[in-house]
């Protein structure tokens, strides 16, 4: 018992918080490259070209465009069965709609993938990590025009053909939900339009992605067999806040609002239930003939989901909220539950309910995504870092994910923790706030060597790799 023998252990990391390169060998620049970082008063500001004076962290951010072959070795000395990467999308269509890839962008990841086979390291593609090319989003309004869908469609052909030997596990989003959060920029590219509401724009836009989706699973299946082609739900999961009805009720409606997004990828179709959401919300899905059917056919193979804390839900009225980093929400604060520095409440046993629910309700393969702490580590002179705190927060997740496997009988086949090399945060775009196994020196103003140094929890990942997740201490 235990976790099984071929358990895919490995890290995950985004092309635009970790890559950098961000205009070189021909490519564009994607919605992040012109965001600027969040300060303690501000939030993140997405520009649309570059201002006086104003910087971005993602431009060039840890700079694995330069440091691929080190990074990859660092992974293959902790032992990785598999690198969550992303592909850059403006990397290999610049502006997104163009009818041929941009040779360079695709020798890059050439590269890549050919430095992970040399140590056995299986990669596990996002095709869109909040990667819209930026022109994109300026001239066609994103992902609420259709068109995406066929752009999208061209770089699936290209990068599948191109790295068809290489790549056997692809998501075809990064937090499908997560374009419902807050504003649809981010995940979406749209921005909002004179006379539509932001939820016809965000569920129209959420449309075109699973209809993307769809035909990305739909020419795998058919033309690539070998390739495993997953989804990948944003850890925004809720627990009632007490066990009031009103609050069971939250519970149920706050979680279904996510379980919307990975209903459609793992199961195909609108429920009565995701109808009765968009009537709900006034959503008026304009469909093609043809759609019904493609999202039927293009299921993925495996759930996904990125799990860092729980939210309460209440269906009562709340004096005493804390704000949800990043998404512009309020919650009542969990008192059994202690949070990280950025209010993110750490809930290690409520991996194994929503493990549960997730297995319980598609009966696929799930694999966690992403999981960690952000934490203000310190690089000591002698170049070591201390990160007990992160060892700590990643031991209990697994404790709980072996319970899940083996008391639940839940068909888990891997663990990829977040930014495993540190990079920028996506949330506030802080260098300050780290993930990783390996510190990397650079600050949030962008000064820094760019080395990279083993922390604590390198040596204690590589000891949890290679004893299949036994050796936890
Ligand atoms: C996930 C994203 O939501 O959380 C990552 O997929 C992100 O891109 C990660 O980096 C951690 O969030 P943050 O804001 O701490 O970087």
């Amino acid at each position: 018992m235990g976790f099984p023998k071929d358990f895919l252990w490995g890290g995950a990391t985004a092309a635009n918080q970790y890559e950098g390169g961000f205009v070189e060998d021909g490519k564009g620049p994607c919605i992040f490259d012109y965001a600027t970082g969040a300060t303690a008063t501000t939030k993140r500001e997405f520009h649309t070209s570059p201002q006086p004076g104003a910087f971005y962290p993602n431009q060039i951010a840890t700079d694995f465009y330069h440091h691929y072959a080190e990074d990859i070795g660092l992974m293959a000395e902790m032992g990785f069965k598999v690198f969550r990467m992303s592909i850059s999308w403006p990397r290999i269509f610049p502006h997104g709609d163009e009818l041929e890839p941009n040779e360079p962008g695709l020798v890059f990841y050439d590269h890549v993938f050919e430095e992970c086979k040399k140590y056995g390291i299986e990669p596990l593609v996002t095709i869109d990590h909040y990667e819209t090319p930026l022109y994109l989003t300026l001239n066609y309004n994103g992902w609420y025009n259709r068109k995406l869908v066929d752009f999208y469609y061209r770089y699936c052909e290209v990068i599948f053909e191109r790295y068809k030997d290489l790549v056997k596990y692809w998501l075809t989003f990064n937090e499908i939900n997560c374009i419902a959060i807050g504003d649809p920029y981010m995940a979406g590219g749209c921005k909002a339009v004179e006379g539509v509401s932001m939820d016809q724009i965000t569920y129209q836009a959420a449309h075109h992605q699973f209809v993307a989706s769809a035909k990305a699973v739909k020419l795998a299946h058919e033309k690539y067999p070998q390739f495993k082609m997953g989804m990948m739900l944003g850890g925004l999961f809720f627990y009632p806040n007490t066990c009031h009805p009103l609050d069971m009720r939250a519970f149920q409606e706050s979680n279904y609002q996510q379980l919307y997004f990975s209903d459609m990828q793992c199961r195909g179709y609108y429920s009565r239930r995701a109808k009765a959401l968009l009537k709900k919300k006034g959503v008026e899905l304009v469909m093609e003939p043809g759609d019904e059917e493609l999202l039927a056919q293009g299921k993925v193979d495996f759930m996904t989901f990125s799990y860092y804390m729980t939210i309460n839900a209440s269906g009562m009225e709340q004096t005493d909220e804390y704000n949800l980093p990043g998404t512009g929400m309020k919650a009542p604060k969990n008192p059994y539950l202690t949070a990280t520095d950025w209010g993110m409440e750490i809930n290690p046993e409520g991996l194994r309910f929503f493990l549960n629910l997730f297995y319980d309700r598609y009966q696929i393969p799930l694999l966690i995504s992403e999981n960690g702490l952000g934490a203000l580590d310190v690089l000591e002179d002698d170049h070591t870092c201390h990160d007990s705190y992160r060892i700590d927060y990643l031991r209990r997740h697994i404790e709980v994910m072996k319970a899940a496997i083996d008391e639940d009988g839940v068909d888990l086949i891997g663990y990829t923790s977040w930014g495993c090399i540190d990079c920028v945060s996506a949330g506030t775009g802080e260098m300050r706030k780290r993930y990783g196994y390996v510190y990397v020196d650079r600050d949030d103003q962008g000064n820094g060597t760019l080395n990279r140094y083993r922390k604590d929890s390198f040596y204690w990942y590589k000891k949890v790799i290679a004893s299949n997740g036994e050796d936890l201490d």
